[in-house]
C-alpha cells in the first residue's frame, strides 16, 4: 500500500495559522481543530481529485442525504511525536481497513487504501506543528465519510465526501470512570450495524447514556439486545476484566466494534503470558467475581479513551467498587507500554508504528 505512486493532492495553505490555540485544545478534548483538512469527493462511480485546504465550514444543501438517513461513518486514530520530533502513527492500516468494512455495511463506496493513506500522511506533514509533544497528549485524527446526494427518497446516495481533520487532545476522561450496566436500552442487535463505526450507533447511545449520567455515572456498559445478560462494550470503548489471573473480554460479533486498541491489548497480554479469554461474558459472572473479591481489574479500551480505568460499576441499583487503581497490575502495565510504543520510547515488535 505504502509503495504505490502518491496520489495527486492539491494543497492550499492557510495564510492565518491558529497554532496559538493548540494548548487550549489539550484541555478541551476535540474542540480545537488544526489548520487544514483533507477532502475528496465521490461522484459518477469514482473518487475525484483530492485536496488539502484550510479547515473551514462546509456548505451543504438542506436535503443532503446523510443528514436525513445517516449514511455516515468515521474512524478515530492518533499521531504522536517521538524524541527526534518525527511523526508516528499507530496502526493506520487497521483504521483504513475498518473504515471500508463500515462503508460496505452502510452501502457506501470503499475509499482506496492508498488515497486514504496519502491524504492522511500529507495532512499530518502539513499540520505537524499541531502534534503535541507531551506525555498524555496526541493529535487525534478524525477520518469520515458521508453521503451528499440532495434527495429525500430513501436509497444509497450516488455521491459522497471523504474527509480527514485533526484535533490536538489530552485525555478523554479526566478520572477513572463510574459505569452503569444497561439492561433495558440497547446500542445494537445481532444483524444490525453495531460492528460498523456508523454515526447512528453513537446517536442511539445518547439518550440511555444521558439517563445514566443524571444518576452520576460517566458511561453505560451495554448488554446484548436479546437477553440483556451478556456484556458487549462500554460507551466509546471495548471492555475488559481481570478475573482471578485471567484477562477476559467479550468476543467480537456483529454487534460489537472490533477495536484496534482492544486487539493491541490482547496481543500484548498473550505476549506476556497472560491467559486471555475472548468469549461471552455474562454480567452475573462479573457481579459474582466482584462479590467474591476475584474481580481485580476492569477497564475500557479505545483510541480516544486509551486505557480507561473503571472505578465503579452499577448493576440493578447496586454499586460495585473495584480495587484501587494502583493495584491493577495488568492494565497499568499495558497502558504505560502502549503509551511508550506510540511515542517511540520502546521497540515496536508488532509493526504497529508508522514513522513519517
Ligand atoms: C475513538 O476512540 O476514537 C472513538 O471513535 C470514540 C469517539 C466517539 C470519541
Amino acid at each position: 500500500m505504502m509503495e504505490t505512486i502518491a496520489n495527486k493532492i492539491n494543497v492550499s495553505l492557510t495564510p492565518n495559522s491558529r497554532i496559538s490555540e493548540l494548548e487550549e485544545g489539550l484541555n478541551n478534548f476535540g474542540r480545537v481543530f488544526s489548520d487544514h483538512m483533507f477532502v475528496v469527493d465521490y461522484a459518477d462511480g469514482k473518487w475525484g481529485t483530492a485536496s488539502i485546504q484550510p479547515y473551514k465550514n462546509l456548505s451543504l444543501s438542506p436535503a443532503t442525504s446523510a443528514i436525513h438517513y445517516g449514511q455516515s461513518i468515521f474512524e478515530g486514530m492518533k499521531a504522536y511525536k517521538n524524541k527526534a520530533g518525527k511523526t508516528l502513527i499507530f496502526r493506520p492500516t487497521d483504521n483504513i481497513k475498518r473504515l471500508n468494512i463500515s462503508a460496505e455495511r452502510m452501502c457506501m463506496p470503499a475509499i482506496p487504501e492508498d488515497l486514504f493513506y496519502d491524504g492522511l500522511t500529507q495532512l499530518l506533514e502539513t499540520d505537524k506543528a499541531w502534534i503535541p509533544p507531551h506525555e498524555g497528549t496526541s493529535l487525534y485524527i478524525r477520518p469520515f465519510m458521508f453521503s451528499t446526494d440532495n434527495y429525500i427518497g430513501v436509497k444509497p446516495s450516488d455521491t459522497y465526501k471523504f474527509m480527514i481533520f485533526t484535533t490536538p487532545v489530552g485525555g478523554y476522561y479526566s478520572e477513572p470512570v463510574k459505569v452503569k450496566v444497561e439492561t433495558h436500552y440497547t446500542r445494537s442487535a445481532s444483524g444490525g450495524v453495531g460492528f460498523a463505526k456508523a454515526a447512528g450507533n453513537y446517536a442511539a447511545s445518547l439518550y440511555p447514556a444521558k439517563l445514566a449520567q443524571k444518576e452520576g455515572y460517566h458511561q453505560l456498559v451495554w448488554t446484548d439486545a436479546k437477553e440483556h445478560k451478556y456484556i458487549e462494550e462500554s460507551g466509546t470503548m471495548n471492555i475488559m476484566f481481570v478475573i482471578g489471573d485471567k484477562l477476559i473480554t467479550p468476543s467480537t460479533s456483529d454487534s460489537i466494534l472490533d477495536g484496534i486498541t482492544r486487539d493491541s491489548v490482547l496481543t500484548l497480554a498473550r505476549d506476556w503470558g497472560y491467559t486471555v479469554e475472548e468469549r461471552k461474558v455474562s454480567i452475573d459472572e462479573v457481579v459474582e467475581a466482584a462479590a467474591t473479591g476475584n474481580l481485580k481489574e476492569a477497564f475500557g479500551t479505545g483510541t480516544a479513551a486509551t486505557i480507561a480505568q473503571i472505578a465503579v460499576f452499577n448493576h440493578n441499583g447496586i454499586d460495585y467498587e473495584l480495587p484501587a487503581i494502583e493495584t491493577r497490575e495488568f492494565s497499568n502495565r499495558v497502558g504505560q507500554y502502549l503509551q511508550d510504543i506510540k511515542r517511540g520510547k520502546i521497540q515496536d515488535n508488532h509493526g504497529w508504528i508508522v514513522e513519517l
